[in-house]
């Protein structure tokens, strides 16, 4: 791991009108390092997780990247030129919804293939040959590659998802219920392969959940929110097996249905 964090997250917050999305979150985000977001409904896990991504202004705060070329830079003063570019290249976004991530109906092939052309790559016959070797990794088999993802199953969307984001060596990834609209089978199997992709890359992701069993496969740390608030944040192992806060106790203990 290197010595200085990934992301530099400072008293974010973020309203909607009078209603708190998410309130003074401040963390530091690791290279090669998992965080995993979990909390009921409504406590502000996908807010700060499109706050973070950019994909949401925040009302108030600050995240500090660190650049490839070793510069720390202030995302929400960034140009969105240059947003865009660094969620093309650095990061990726893995949408609960596959059909959020990826283009319905342009092949399989196409969909992993785009990123790698967006990133200035336009050898067709080395794109192609990369998006193969991305589908083999996700376990898409080879011959669906000019199939269009509409034709798949969920979890082979979800699969293809991944592919199209991880194909251009991103440094942090961030996930909102990857596993979420899967069955339980689908899921386990899925977890496994991110597990795999994730740590055989070095990658750092933040990764949202309601789902602890997705908490203590994926993550090294975890923060547990509540109303917008984050009441505990440690290492995941600690979390989990000795909760500090009365509403993580009940969490872990399923008491609270979330
Ligand atoms: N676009 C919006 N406009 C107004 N309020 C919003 C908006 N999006 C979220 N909220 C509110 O912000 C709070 C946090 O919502 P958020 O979607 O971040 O929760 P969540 O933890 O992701 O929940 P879930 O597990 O159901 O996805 C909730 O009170 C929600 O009603
Ligand atoms: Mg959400």
């Amino acid at each position: 791991m290197s010595d200085q964090p990934l992301l530099k997250v400072r008293n974010l917050s973020k309203f909607y009108g009078n209603r708190i999305g998410c309130s003074n979150v401040s963390f530091d985000l690791w290279p090669g390092e998992v965080l995993a977001i979990v909390g009921e409904s409504g406590s502000g896990k996908t807010t700060l997780l499109n706050c973070l991504s950019t994909r949401l202004m925040p009302t108030t705060g600050s995240v500090d990247y660190h650049m490839r070329d070793g510069q720390y830079r202030e995302l929400y003063h960034m140009g969105e030129a240059e947003r865009r570019f660094l969620m093309r290249t650095d990061w990726g976004f893995v949408h609960q919804n596959p059909a959020d991530g990826l283009r319905m109906t342009v092949s399989a092939g196409a969909n992993v293939g785009e990123r790698l052309m967006a990133v200035g790559d336009r050898h067709y016959g080395r794109i192609r040959q990369t998006a193969s070797e991305w589908l083999e990794r996700v376990e898409i088999s080879t011959d669906r590659i000019d199939d269009q993802p509409r034709d798949f199953s969920g979890g082979m969307r979800q699969r293809l998802q991944i592919a199209r984001n991880l194909v251009t060596g991103p440094r942090l990834v961030f996930m909102d219920e990857p596993t979420g609209g899967l069955d339980v089978s689908v899921q386990a199997r899925l977890l496994d392969l991110v597990r795999g992709l994730v740590n055989d890359l070095g990658l750092s992701a933040i990764v949202v959940t309601h789902d602890l069993a997705v908490a203590r496969l994926l993550s090294h740390r975890m923060m547990v929110m509540k109303d917008g608030h984050v009441i505990e944040h440690g290492l995941t192992d600690r979390v989990l097996d000795d909760p500090r806060e009365p509403y993580t106790q009940l969490l872990v203990s399923s008491i609270l249905q979330v």
